[in-house]
């Protein structure tokens, strides 16, 4: 994966979608396509994007048990997407069937999509995780034990915080992709996200790719915040 900066479309309908992406006329993007914007629209939007050449990481977080994973996943890789997404916490056995299904469903000719592994969501504290699905251990030894497991699936790599990108990628290896949401630019709000971070701060931690949402699609100018946190994730402006 080339570095990307890829927009979260976190609209509830396509009208919404393509009246946002007038503002990027010309540009070829890496749009995540997530559950709010999916559910409304099904397969047609994931097509409509495609072919105006953008890329797309549809991103579903599939938890299931495996055989039905499996099944789901065949039938995203027919839709041409280019990257998706399961929780870890479903497991190897879970993450492995993704990839079965994967490899079953990708179009002839076609690179299979991307498969990474949601570890602890950047909207989850320690407290909180700690409280809430009893876990002991702190919230970076789950992260890793989440990104272990995946990289034993076979998975390409994880969704973690800014903050974990180091950790992992010393004990994982640079080849293992950590795409990072929870990214903001220092002025911005946070809403429901914890553990965030500057684009800066993602490029120098050695993150593969950074995710952005609200503070592009909420901002009163998204083109020209996009540009300036383009240029602080490719160290064009610090
Ligand atoms: O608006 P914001 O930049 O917080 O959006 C982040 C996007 O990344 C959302 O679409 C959210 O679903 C997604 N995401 C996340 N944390 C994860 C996985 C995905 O915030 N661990």
């Amino acid at each position: 994966m080339n570095n990307p900066l890829i927009i979260a479309l976190d609209f509830p309908n396509k009208q919404d979608v393509f009246k946002f992406l007038e503002l990027f006329q010309g540009e070829k993007l890496f749009l995540k396509v997530g559950m709010e914007l999916f559910y409304q629209e099904g397969p047609p939007i994931i097509y409509e994007l495609k072919e105006k050449e953008h890329q797309i990481f549809l991103d579903l977080k599939l938890h299931d048990i495996p055989n039905t994973v499996k099944s789901a996943m065949k039938g995203l890789a027919h839709l041409g997407c280019d990257l998706v997404n399961v929780h870890a916490a479903g497991g190897k056995e879970m993450m492995m069937a993704a990839l079965e299904g994967l490899d079953a469903g990708t179009i002839s000719g076609h690179k299979r999509p991307g498969c990474i592994a949601v570890t602890q969501l950047t909207s989850t504290t320690e407290e909180q995780m700690k409280r809430e699905q009893l876990i002991g251990v702190s919230l970076e030894e789950s992260v890793l034990q989440y990104a272990l497991l995946a990289k034993e699936s076979g998975l390409d790599g994880v969704v973690c915080s800014t903050h974990e990108v180091a950790m992992i990628r010393n004990q994982i290896g640079d080849s293992f992709w950590t795409v990072t949401p929870g990214i903001r630019l220092t002025e911005d709000n946070i809403h429901d996200q914890k553990r965030i971070a500057t684009p800066e701060f993602a490029r120098k931690n050695g993150a593969t790719a950074i995710v952005v949402g609200r503070s592009i699609t909420r901002a009163k100018e998204p083109f020209e915040i996009y540009q300036t946190i383009k240029k602080q994730w490719e160290g064009v402006l610090q």
